[in-house]
């Protein structure tokens, strides 16, 4: 057997790909699940809906592609899910990585001035983004959590921890050094809980679980017949770096999807960022973690889907491009997507959206394109600090998810970086290095020096905007998130 099975649990639907012996994909299945907002700022899933779409298209990848060999898991990071360990029922639903309900939590912490200590251990800030201030909800919030968690009853994952006990039927309570590195609870630096964090924010150390390697053994499931191992784990972010080979020192990629998460490889240095970057993990091989940099922007793709489903000026994603490019020239509108405040490098949970320039010619299409440009507005700030950051050649960026199939978007994105921008042949980088990590482990694909030169473009966008224009416009967007964010100063 030659194919590998990967998962990939994102924000808004569960996906399964089986890949054949050259790590092309050969059968898919996806299936979106209920994203539920129970109040301001609150984003949740039901944990047993995840579990029901992964099984589903698990299966329909399977039917589809044949055996595999091995599964590999990659899945939106920071979801907090909380279990019974007897039962392995959840006992709140996923309080998912949007959620800005533990704001005031963390402004309080940082105003006791805990911010260093946790940006020293951890690479991360004291925002609601992360899990652990998520996790502490819970224990205060669902009746009799504390006491439970005390006593050994329950068990915290992030969502690849979840699916792998659910795959295992409990024997199994892991995670990676990825997906560890987001829950604010993780020392990057020594390679473990942090005693110090887990004291801060109540959070009792039986609760959590063991963390291994992107390539270890994860433990085996039956439940699509024969026993399958689960050789493979990162968080989507760190799957889409190794799947676009990012495995140099100063080499950057850019995903987007619900968000746009951008990382730079730095290799065995941990930087720590001046222009509130995160640093993370990269990837984790043999034991030795490689660090990035990260530009983490919550709002991207669901940006798209609010034209569709907000405003319903677009029946398909598709049609948002088409729309963008009828827009009035003449008109410069700016929509910050701070639906669920603003992610690097402002860090402000509690600026909501805001759309600048209206005219009365304003219409769907102005709207359209400002939408679309947000995104690449955003990126700007994220390169821009990261350069700050590193300075030095970082090369093209490499981008990939469902976005970058507008050729539209990508010029731009090309325009207002005033560099150029690499789309590879393959856009579901995140599956595939899922599919890599647990393929290579189980013997059938290249080596890291392999798979990176396998790595093939598909085109460069490069910019034509002229540097004045460039310029003027990204000024009109420093304008408008100024006017966005909460602190104005
Ligand atoms: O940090 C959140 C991220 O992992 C979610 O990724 O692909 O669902 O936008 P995505």
């Amino acid at each position: 057997m030659t194919q590998i099975l990967a998962i990939d649990q994102g924000t808004t639907s569960s996906r399964a790909i089986v890949f054949d012996a050259d790590l092309r994909p050969k059968a898919s299945a996806q299936k979106e699940f209920t994203q539920h907002y129970p109040a301001s700022g609150w984003v949740e899933h039901d944990p047993e809906e995840i579990w029901d779409t992964v099984q589903e298209t698990c299966k329909g990848a399977l039917d589809k592609g044949g055996a595999v060999a091995a599964i590999g898991i990659t899945n939106q990071r920071e979801t907090v899910v909380v279990w019974d360990r007897e039962t392995g029922a959840p006992i709140h639903n996923a309080i998912v990585w949007q959620d800005r309900r533990t704001a005031k939590v963390c402004a309080e912490l940082k105003a006791a001035g805990h911010e260093e200590m946790v940006r020293e251990k951890t690479g991360l800030l004291l925002d609601p983004y992360f899990s652990g201030t998520k996790l502490a909800w819970v224990l205060d919030n669902v009746e009799g959590a504390r006491a439970r968690a005390e006593a050994g009853e329950l068990a915290f994952g992030t969502i690849d921890s979840f699916l792998i006990w659910r795959l295992t039927e409990g024997k199994r309570h892991v995670t990676d050094a990825t997906n560890a590195a987001r829950t604010l609870l993780y020392n990057i630096r020594e390679g473990q809980w942090d005693e110090d964090i887990l004291d801060l924010l109540g959070i009792p150390a039986n609760m959590l679980p063991e963390v291994l390697d992107c390539g270890a053994d994860f433990g085996e499931t039956t439940l699509f017949g024969a026993p399958l191992p689960i050789l493979g784990v990162a968080g989507d972010q760190q799957a889409a770096t190794v799947g676009q080979a990012c495995f140099q020192p100063g080499m950057l990629k850019s995903t987007y999807g619900t968000g746009c998460f951008a990382l730079l490889n730095t290799g065995d240095t941990l930087v720590s960022s001046q222009n509130r970057m995160l640093g993370t993990i990269a990837y984790q091989f043999d034991g030795k973690p490689t660090y990035a940099l990260e530009g983490s922007i919550f709002i991207a793709g669901a940006v798209v889907q609010w034209l569709r489903d907000g405003l319903k000026i677009i029946d398909d994603a598709s049609q948002s491009a088409g729309l963008a490019d009828q827009a009035d020239a003449g008109q410069n509108l700016y929509l910050v997507p701070a639906f669920t405040g603003l992610g690097a490098p402002y860090w402000d949970p509690d600026a909501r959206g805001a759309l600048f320039g209206l005219t009365r010619n304003s219409g769907p299409a102005e709207i359209a394109r400002a939408a679309l440009e947000s995104v690449g507005y955003q990126t700007r700030d994220l390169l821009e600090a990261m350069a700050a950051d590193y300075p030095g050649d970082t090369g093209n960026v490499r981008v990939d998810g469902g976005m970058t199939a507008s050729d539209w978007t990508m010029q731009f994105l090309a325009d207002i970086l005033g560099a150029p921008v690499d789309r590879p042949g393959v856009l579901e980088t995140t599956a595939v290095g899922a599919a890599w990590i647990a393929g290579q482990r189980a013997g059938i694909y290249a080596d890291q020096q392999g798979f990176a030169e396998a790595w093939a473009l598909d085109t460069t966008f490069s910019p034509k905007m002229d540097e004045d224009t460039r310029e003027a416009r990204y000024a009109g967007w420093k304008d408008a998130v100024a006017r966005t964010l909460t602190d104005r100063g």
